[in-house]
């Protein structure tokens, strides 16, 4: 057994997007530094096939670039400014590779752990779902490789996704045994969605034999915890993490309600 086997109460969403350029080095180290046991963050890949960590689709909002991350070889791709449109005291910072991100956690002296999301796009047209089950081969490999090095790592590390379809294809490659999942899903209205959803969630999560199932923290009232709390039983999921969550009081409010941890930008308001 080598999977990730608990998840801490607080996690660096986006390396902890606050206080420094989201999913940057520059962000993973200072949530090192916090003492963050758990940084989230999203992959991508390249046009040459390169698994890079940034979350839009697009290079528009997080870097001086423009056009989709699919469409550009990574070389180009870091040439970008990552940092000065956070500001400009971060001007020069980089989109990194998977392997440069993760050099920092598989460091030995590092005991954060890490959640790769597996980024894929929302649109269903055939393009967006060949690139999405090229960028979750991918990191298949990729974990397949890193298994060669040590299979230990894989206590490290929580892989998730919002895409049943990816999260699929990585448990049929790894065993629940061998590497532990999220299961993201967003609901926009706990009056239509969920009850449309719930079925489809349960069934998913129960197929994927997930530690995990995360979900979009606004508009979770006490009721809905229950509800989904219920889910979370009836799977035998064994945490419950919400996202996004910036002030504390929302964090107290969520744990009292069982849920049992948070994905969170602005790590120094809790640490
Ligand atoms: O994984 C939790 C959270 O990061 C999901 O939302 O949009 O930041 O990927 P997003």
């Amino acid at each position: 057994m080598n999977s990730l086997e608990s998840i801490p109460p607080l996690i660096a969403h986006r390396g902890g997007a606050h206080d420094a350029p989201e999913n940057t080095l520059e962000a993973f180290k200072k949530a090192i530094s916090f003492g963050s046991f758990m940084c989230e963050f999203d992959v991508q890949l390249t046009q040459d096939n390169y698994l890079v960590v940034i979350h839009d689709e697009t290079l528009d909002r997080t870097t001086s670039g423009t056009g989709r991350v699919q469409d550009l070889v990574l070389n180009k791709i870091q040439l970008l400014d990552a940092g000065s449109w956070k500001d400009s005291k971060f001007s020069g910072a980089r989109v990194s590779t998977l392997d440069q991100v993760m050099a920092l956690f598989l460091d030995p002296a590092c005991q954060t752990k890490v959640n790769i999301e597996i980024k894929t796009s929302k649109n269903s047209d055939i393009a967006s779902r060949a690139q999405n089950k090229k960028i979750t081969e991918a990191l298949i490999q990729w974990l397949k490789n890193l298994k060669k090095l040590d299979p230990k790592y894989y206590s490290k590390i929580l892989i998730s996704s919002f895409s049943p379809e990816a999260l699929f294809l990585v448990r049929k490659n790894f065993a629940p045994s061998e590497l532990s999942l999220g299961y993201l899903c967003f609901i926009k209205s706990w009056d239509q969605d969920f009850l449309k959803l719930k079925n489809k969630i349960s069934a998913e999560l129960q197929a994927l034999s997930c530690l995990s199932l995360n979900i979009n923290a606004d508009a979770l009232t006490p009721e809905h915890i229950k509800q989904i709390k219920q889910i979370q039983a009836n799977c035998q999921v064994p945490y419950l993490l919400a996202y996004t969550v910036n002030d504390l009081k929302t964090m107290e409010y969520l744990s009292t309600q069982g849920v049992d941890g948070v994905f969170s930008d602005c790590l120094n308001i809790f640490i």
